[in-house]
């Protein structure tokens, strides 16, 4: 770690995988001014290359051992195929460096608590890159949810129309519709709705998901209700059909009305008593990785444990959501056969 700008202490940045979301991370990183990329690893040292000389980033590899013994980084951030995740962060987390880990962190539970344990050992801190929840319009929501007055229903959902089930369509087998890289559209999608749901009713009684199933043995959407005590919170996702309409959140005094739960731009209040509507968005950054960066590097900055325990129980009741949600439904990943 090195001094930026007086006290700011900026950390060396290292990426793994090389598709469109590690540029949008690299760019919000940029833009914090609290990473700064260091190395970039490939599989291709070509493609590793390519994106150094776009950010001038100075090391590359090809050989991610090397690359997580290097002193070049003192934190990655994974963005390589899901079930790719847990060998990949513990592999960083031995050489202790911290890690991000994109969304849906890890395959499974058993994997969460291994990697977990490991941070706490190695005094490095594993974070998951769950945009949705850091931002400020999530924020405002929670702090303002008891205006709803007792809850009774919500409908959140992720329901987008995947370009990559078009070559699902003709026979092909992309790497988020397979169960060898733990993908489908739950652990894709149904988990920022999910998250959004943990962090502001806590976590559920009961659960259960009836999922829409492809011949990969993966979901390609479905509806999953979450049980609480007089609250039904139900999520929808899905990757082979599209939505037009908000996400709602319905208590006895009033409703919230958000345009997309990840990101959050538009958060109405609407009085159940008067209708009167209000707005309690604020304007936010278009690129929403941003609020997760400042938040992740201002707890390893401050060793704020509390915090960070508050996002791993998040992390990890996200997780054993999806694992209870896909046992229901015999859908097992490759990694757990
Ligand atoms: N937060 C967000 O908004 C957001 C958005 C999109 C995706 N994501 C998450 O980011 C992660 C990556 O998603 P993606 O859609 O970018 O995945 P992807 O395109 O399937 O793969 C990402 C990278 O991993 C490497 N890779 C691909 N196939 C591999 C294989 N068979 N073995 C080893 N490495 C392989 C590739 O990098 P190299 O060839 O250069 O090694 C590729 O650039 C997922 O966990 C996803 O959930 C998050």
């Amino acid at each position: 770690m090195r001094r930026k700008k007086g006290s700011v202490l900026t950390m060396k940045l290292g990426t793994v995988g090389t598709s469109r979301i590690t540029n949008s991370f690299i760019n919000a990183a940029g833009q914090s001014e609290k990473l700064e990329l260091s190395a970039v690893y490939s599989r291709s040292i070509e493609n590793a290359s390519q994106i150094a000389n776009t950010y001038n980033a100075p090391h590359t590899f090809d050989d991610l051992e090397q690359m997580a013994k290097s002193e070049h980084i003192d934190i990655v951030y994974i963005a390589s195929p899901n079930s790719l995740h847990y060998q990949q962060a513990k592999l960083f987390l031995k050489h202790n460096k911290h890690v991000i880990c994109e969304k849906p962190i890890f395959s499974n539970t058993a994997e969460w608590d291994d990697t977990y344990q490991l941070a706490k050992e190695n005094r490095v801190f594993l974070f998951e890159a769950m945009r949705n929840i850091h931002s400020p319009n999530s924020k405002i929501l929670k702090q303002q949810i008891t205006k709803a007055g007792k809850l009774r229903s919500a409908i959140l959902h992720y329901i987008q129309y995947s370009s990559r089930y078009n070559l699902y369509l003709k026979g092909e087998e992309p790497n988020i519709f397979s169960s060898v890289f733990s993908g489908g559209a739950l652990v894709d999608l149904g988990v920022y709705p999910i998250s959004l749901a943990v962090t502001l009713f806590g976590e559920p009684d009961n659960i259960s998901y009836h999922p829409i199933m492809l011949r990969s043995g993966v979901d390609g959407g479905g509806t999953l209700i979450l049980e609480y005590n007089g609250f039904v919170c139900t999520v929808l996702c899905s990757k082979i059909s599209h939505s037009h309409i908000p996400s709602e959140i319905h208590g006895e005094e009033g409703s919230f009305i958000l345009d997309h739960v990840a990101p959050i731009n538009k958060l109405q209040f609407v009085d159940s008593h008067t209708k009167e509507s209000e707005n309690l968005e604020i304007p936010q950054y278009e690129n929403d990785i941003i609020y997760e960066i400042e938040e992740f590097t201002r707890i390893i900055e401050t060793n704020n444990f509390k915090e960070y325990e508050e996002l791993m129980k998040i992390s990890r009741i996200v997780l054993k959501i999806t694992e209870t949600a896909r046992k229901q439904n015999n859908i097992v990943f490759e990694v757990e056969k």
